[in-house]
């Protein structure tokens, strides 16, 4: 029996993220350059995607490109970004296929103009499908994500249209690059390093986190089934007590 024949159905988060960590040091690993473990990472990328949308979630969010990464050696920014280029060309009639929209969180204004306008036709191509939603943070930062929400709300409460007593946490939220998708309920992070990393840090008040010491470039449909049964052996309580959950549910 596989980790899928176990994963219980009716209670699949519906929102799963990824830090996907390790492509350097994997490729170090096998004696190659970085960029090495990037390319095989694509691999683990599309194995991912295909596992979800089997399983059956609704939301998938890759880390892809942080704000930080852009203080990497440039040769490695470039081919980062070549490689997204091309995997998203590459892939666009696969996503058609399985029904998957892609989105992106980050800024997108930032992106060399070929990897911002590839990613934009992909964003038009798929946006009705309905199967699942991929989304990559792309220039992204969980710190430039709220302080962008903060300015965004500042300006309306300076026009008028905005009171700051009717400022409520849903105001925040729906400030966000996420406004209008579900919190993650699961975040899964590979590599064996147990941080966040700016990732998210508003929509994870309440994920289950799994960590894993898989490599990204070795992540497969397999581990991936495996954080999903992980999360679903997790109580989530919402800060109430076992107790108070066990006779909501009797
Ligand atoms: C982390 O490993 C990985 C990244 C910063 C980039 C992830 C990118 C890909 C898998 C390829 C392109 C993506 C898509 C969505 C097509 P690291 O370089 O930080 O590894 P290290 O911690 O071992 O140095």
């Amino acid at each position: 029996m596989d980790a899928r024949d176990q994963i219980d159905m009716t209670r699949l988060p519906r929102h799963v993220a990824i830090i996907m960590d390790g492509n350097g040091r994997w490729a170090k690993a096998h004696g190659k350059p970085r960029v090495f473990g990037h390319r095989n990472g694509v691999k683990s990328v599309r194995e991912v995607t295909e596992a979800a949308a089997e399983i059956g979630i609704s939301y998938l969010t890759l880390y892809a490109f942080s704000t930080e990464n852009w203080s990497r050696p440039a040769s490695e920014v470039n081919a980062l970004m070549q490689l997204l280029v091309q995997t998203v060309r590459k892939e666009i009639k696969t996503l058609q296929e399985n029904q998957i929209r892609l989105q992106t969180i980050g800024d997108r204004s930032r992106l060399p103009s070929k990897t911002a306008r590839t990613l934009e036709e992909a964003i038009e191509a798929t946006r009705t499908n309905t199967r699942m939603t991929l989304i990559l943070a792309l220039n992204y930062s969980a710190k430039w994500e709220i302080a962008e929400a903060t300015r965004l709300i500042a300006n309306e409460v300076k026009n008028g249209t905005l009171q700051p007593d009717q400022i409520t946490e849903q105001t925040i939220a729906d400030h966000l690059n996420t406004a209008g998708i579900p919190d993650p309920e699961l975040l899964i992070r590979t590599s064996g390093e147990s941080r966040i990393s700016n990732f998210l840090l508003w929509q994870i008040a309440y994920a289950e986190l799994v960590f894993t010491p898989v490599m990204w470039p070795d992540f497969r449909k397999e581990h991936f089934k495996e954080a999903l049964l992980d999360y679903q052996h997790r109580e989530r309580r919402f800060g109430k007590t076992s107790d108070q959950l066990s006779s909501q549910n009797v």
